[in-house]
């Protein structure tokens, strides 16, 4: 349930990497937004635009290059020792791909009960044993699976062994990069909804980025739409859905297809002219200006910023 608290603040963060001695590659650049207690943020746009730095760098596994990220009021990237440790525990991480993510080493128990005995969570080998088989429960395994190693499970369980890890220290906050993308279609809607029961039951925060609009419609409370480096709109994912105001989320949105043939039919899809630019050298003004089809002079010199334009529906746009 989203609450009015923020537990995490990001102010103006940018993430430069350096190409080489000339070259720097801004993967986010200035992007600000908050994140309420209890609710789910998406964050949607094309592979490249940023997302997973955005997120890497907003829980502090990678250093900012310049602006501010909270948690709870607490700098991010300026912690000691001491609440580093807190923090780790309160925010977990589930990674795309189930496969790499998973030490093959090391049986499925050691997996799971690893974040519990760093954080001196439990007391006796019984209570480790008794606590891995909640969680496996949790997440749709049984207890036997604590014995075996993740080459014997299917993509789907390897994402709820993922899973039933990052819950194992009873984290208050979720970074979910991609959590689905390596999955079955078939399988995708199991783990999406595993994870909103679970966010559901213990009143999770969550980061939850994606590819597509259609799957994080589902899970997100508000959806932040990303591209290249930018934050370009945000807002309630129902209204984000239902009233589109950058052109780039209109594009996005027009690309997923409609379960009502009549709609379908008639419907036009926005195509987007020309690949996405390289973010090493993105266009001068709105980074979408070289595809959008309403561009102005305007857009052209001038970079658009993150307004709110109607109540809790931001867009950086121009032509808004
Ligand atoms: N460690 C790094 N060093 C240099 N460049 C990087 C590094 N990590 C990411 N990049 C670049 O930063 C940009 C954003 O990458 P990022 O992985 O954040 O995108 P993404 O939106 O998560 O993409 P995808 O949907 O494919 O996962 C890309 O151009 C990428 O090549
Ligand atoms: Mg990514």
């Amino acid at each position: 349930m989203k609450t009015e608290k923020v537990i995490l603040e990001v102010k103006n963060l940018k993430k430069y990497f350096r190409v080489d001695s000339r070259r720097v590659l801004k993967a986010v650049d200035d992007v600000s937004f908050q994140i309420y207690e209890g609710e789910t943020l998406g964050i949607v746009g094309e592979s490249g635009c940023g997302k997973t730095t955005c997120g890497r760098t907003c829980i502090g596994v990678y250093d900012k290059t310049d602006g501010q990220v909270l948690y709870r009021g607490q700098d991010v990237h300026q912690m000691n020792k001491v609440q580093k440790k807190e923090f780790t525990k309160q925010v977990q991480m589930i990674f795309q791909d189930p496969y790499s993510s998973l030490d093959p080493r090391k049986k499925v128990h050691d997996i799971i009960a690893e974040g519990m005995r760093i954080h001196h969570l439990v007391d006796s080998g019984a209570q480790e044993v008794e606590e891995v088989q909640k969680l496996l429960l949790q997440v749709g395994l049984n207890a036997e699976h604590a014995s075996r190693y993740v080459h014997e499970f299917s993509g789907g369980q390897r994402q709820r062994i993922g899973i039933a890890r990052a819950l194992a220290v009873n984290p208050e906050f979720l970074l979910c990069d991609e959590p689905i993308s390596a999955l079955d279609v078939s399988v995708q809607a199991q783990i999406v909804n595993l994870l909103v029961r679970l966010q559901k039951e213990r009143g999770l925060t969550s980061m939850f980025i994606a590819h597509d609009l259609s799957m994080v419609k589902h899970i997100s409370d508000r959806v932040g739409v990303m591209y290249l480096g930018n934050m370009v709109e945000l807002a309630a994912s129902r209204e984000l859905y239902r009233n589109p105001l950058h052109p780039y989320t209109q594009a996005l949105l027009s690309a997923i297809p409609i379960p009502n043939p009549e709609i379908e039919k008639n419907r036009k899809q926005i195509h987007l002219a020309g690949e996405i630019p390289s973010p090493m050298n993105p266009p001068k003004g709105c980074h979408f200006c070289n595809r959008c089809s309403r561009a102005k002079d305007r857009c052209r010199m001038e970079a658009p910023v993150l307004r709110e334009v109607e109540p809790q529906h931001y867009v950086a746009c121009h032509l808004q």
